[in-house]
């Protein structure tokens, strides 16, 4: 039996984080045995926000050499830049035709870029989730693996998707968010202020490519209080956080034993922070280290890009050549 098509995206805007890596990463190495999978750098998308030419080439080298340095195995799926599959822009082209200008307008996230930078309400911007359409589309995938702030791009893929049926006839699946558990991770900045991001709260964000020293000192600072009034008190956010933390990078025990002081009122936040600074010293180390001997190997990833970017075009020309004639373009 042919695997179901998985594909997910990460734009090309700076360093990978925390976040990217348990909202989205994670799960693209889990998935890639048992699904087909195409993952990419979103440096099209990039361009929406983040025009600087210079800071392109070595952001996409970044992005590639942090997802094979957190398991990701060229081998097993495929991994591309966007703009090496020009099948994605043919695909965006005709998919802009069923995107309406109101839609678009009243998506979250465009109105949230048009707040933060008024000088740069640019047509990319307002038909992002349009070009994310279509690299969902191009391979006819069925799942996604995203984080909860792409929800909404996700059903307009779907609305997408059916507009297209309707018209010119049944031809793309509705692709639909993936992930393991019921709960998507969300992974906030450490000062309690946000979420951990490529570009905000950099200073309570903890990057892949952070040193040993940085790691330390940025959970040393992390938000904490005085500790709860009563056993068993419910978690400020911002505790929380460090408990989702130590979930994803400590032992049981040391869970359970923080878990403990916190529900019998006896919690040292110092010391939960050390341990838990200790924790992840050693999970990002390793990435980090693995992370930038890819990236002094420029020749092997180009190699990556090249073969990952064959796979996608093999796949995205036979989605273009069923889209051209279903529409009509068949003159030949
Ligand atoms: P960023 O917002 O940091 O620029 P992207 O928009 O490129 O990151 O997101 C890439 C993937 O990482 C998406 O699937 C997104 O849902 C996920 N993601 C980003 N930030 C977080 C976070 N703080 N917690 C969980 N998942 C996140
Ligand atoms: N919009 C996504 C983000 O900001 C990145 C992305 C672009 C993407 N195209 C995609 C994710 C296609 C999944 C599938 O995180």
């Amino acid at each position: 039996m042919s695997k179901e098509i998985v594909v997910s995206g990460i734009r090309s805007t700076g360093h990978l984080h925390l976040g990217n890596y348990f909202g989205a990463i994670q799960n693209y190495v889990k998935m890639q045995d048992a699904y087909d999978c195409y993952f990419f750098v979103a440096d099209y998308h990039s361009l929406t926000t983040h025009p600087d030419p210079k800071a392109l080439k070595p952001s996409v080298f970044r992005v590639l050499a942090e997802n094979i340095a957190s398991g990701l195995d060229p081998e097993k799926v495929a991994l591309y830049a966007q703009s090496d599959v020009p099948e994605i822009p043919e695909l965006y082209l005709m998919l802009n035709m069923l995107a309406y200008k109101g839609e678009l307008e009243k998506v979250p996230t465009f109105k949230d870029k048009v707040r933060l930078h008024p000088e740069n309400v640019n047509a990319g911007l307002l038909t992002y989730p349009v070009l994310m359409a279509a690299d969902i589309l191009i391979h006819r995938a069925v799942k996604v693996p995203v984080g909860k702030d792409q929800e909404q791009h996700l059903e307009m893929a779907r609305n997408f998707a059916e507009r297209f049926n309707s018209r010119y006839g049944e031809f793309f699946p509705e692709p639909q968010v993936f992930r393991f558990n019921s709960e998507t991770v969300k992974i906030m900045s450490l000062d309690g202020t946000g979420k951990m991001s490529k570009s905000e709260n950099v200073n309570a964000t903890i990057y892949l490519s952070d040193t040993d020293e940085d790691i330390r000192k940025k959970i040393m600072k992390a938000k904490t209080d005085q500790g709860p009034a009563e056993p068993n008190a419910a978690m400020p956010d911002y505790i929380q956080n460090l408990f989702v933390l130590m979930s994803v990078t400590s032992g049981p025990e040391t869970i359970a034993r923080f878990t403990d002081a916190y529900n019998s009122c006896n919690i040292r936040y110092g010391d939960m922070k050390k341990q838990l600074a200790e924790d992840m010293v050693a999970f990002v180390a390793p990435i980090r280290d693995h992370a930038a001997e890819q990236q002094r190997d420029e020749a092997t990833l180009r190699k990556i890009l090249k073969t990952g970017a064959e796979k996608a075009r093999e796949s995205a020309a036979v989605t273009i050549a069923g889209a051209r004639k279903l529409i009509g373009i068949n003159y030949y």
